[in-house]
């Protein structure tokens, strides 16, 4: 995490020594602030002023960072979390050359996405974590609406599709010490203004933005400011354990139930099955071919054209 920075800062032109070896001396709370300084007033789109402004939130993004160019926000976060323990700190950047997709995968991110990272000390035991990842779903799908995008859907677990194609994906991962969790960040990846036909080849079919929806370019300050407003009323939901309540906004707005799926496990073969729905704990319900039920905790769920 910290050679992901020093890259960083060697890119800013903020390093004049260029070794991992010259740069041990360095205490975390250096880099930090040098982090901080790399990251306002740089930037051509996003800016902290224009979301603070709009930004009606307790706590959620009172605290943002905004950059240029990173790796990843959820690593720059991860190396904020280690030093800041405040809860709803954001940390934005404009591109990200490296970022991470679920299951490994990269995650597209060129100029004129919202890619953020936020990062959280939830009251939650582990085994709720996964609804931390529909929640954010839900949150995106209300600042989508209220941005005049009615028809979003949300994929189990984390994808919010429009017509079917991805316009949005969610990767949470969490911090834990001895079986406590202690910090979980939520990435988040929106499409907003993004050219589709600039992306490779492989993802364009499946792949939407809310400027080719919509047909105009959307401020990206905007949707920032209002997706953190949703995020953090669902959030204070999880907070009060009022789980249900998010379940049953998900399962309003899921694209996985009622539909035939292709279960890819991490580790075992994949199968056949329908979606029933999701558990208390936003584990996927699915009724495989022998009409028995299966839980999905983890791996890819492709959806079978009907
Ligand atoms: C997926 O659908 O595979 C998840 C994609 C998550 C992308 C976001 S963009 C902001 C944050 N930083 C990352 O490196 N990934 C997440």
């Amino acid at each position: 995490m910290r050679t992901e920075i020093i890259e960083l800062l060697r890119k800013e032109g903020k390093l004049s020594k260029n070794t991992l070896s010259e740069l041990a001396n360095y205490e975390l709370h250096d880099f930090i602030d040098t982090v901080k300084e790399v990251g306002d007033n740089q930037t051509k789109y996003i800016k902290k002023e224009e979301i603070l402004k709009n930004l009606n939130t307790e706590f959620i993004g009172k605290n943002i960072y905004i950059f240029k160019e990173v790796m990843s926000t959820n690593t720059v976060a991860k190396f904020f979390a280690e030093e800041d323990d405040s809860d709803g700190l954001v940390i934005v950047s404009e591109k990200q050359t490296n970022a991470k997709g679920r299951t490994g995968k990269p995650w597209e991110s060129p100029l004129g996405g919202v890619w953020l990272s936020i990062i959280l000390t939830p009251h939650i035991t582990q085994n709720k974590i996964p609804i931390i990842t529909l929640a954010t779903g839900v949150a995106v799908e209300k600042a989508f609406e209220r941005l005049g995008i009615k028809n979003a859907e949300i994929k189990w677990p984390n994808d919010v599709l429009i017509n079917d194609k991805k316009v949005c994906g969610i990767l949470t991962e969490a911090i834990a010490k001895f079986n406590t969790i202690e910090r979980v960040i939520v990435g988040v990846g929106i499409d907003v203004n993004l050219n589709v036909d600039e992306l490779p080849p492989e993802i364009q079919e499946g792949t939407i933005s809310l400027k080719s929806i919509t047909g105009k370019i959307i401020d990206e300050n905007e949707v920032i400011a209002i997706f953190l407003e949703e995020f953090e009323k669902i959030y204070e939901l999880i907070n009060e354990s009022k789980y249900e309540e998010i379940l049953k906004e998900w399962r309003k707005k899921s694209y996985s139930i009622g539909k035939t799926v292709e279960v890819r496990p991490p580790f075992s073969k994949s199968y056949d099955a329908y979606v029933v729905g999701v558990d208390s704990e936003g584990i996927l319900i699915v009724e495989k071919t022998d009409g028995t039920l299966e839980k999905v905790i983890s791996g890819e769920c492709i959806i079978k054209k009907q």
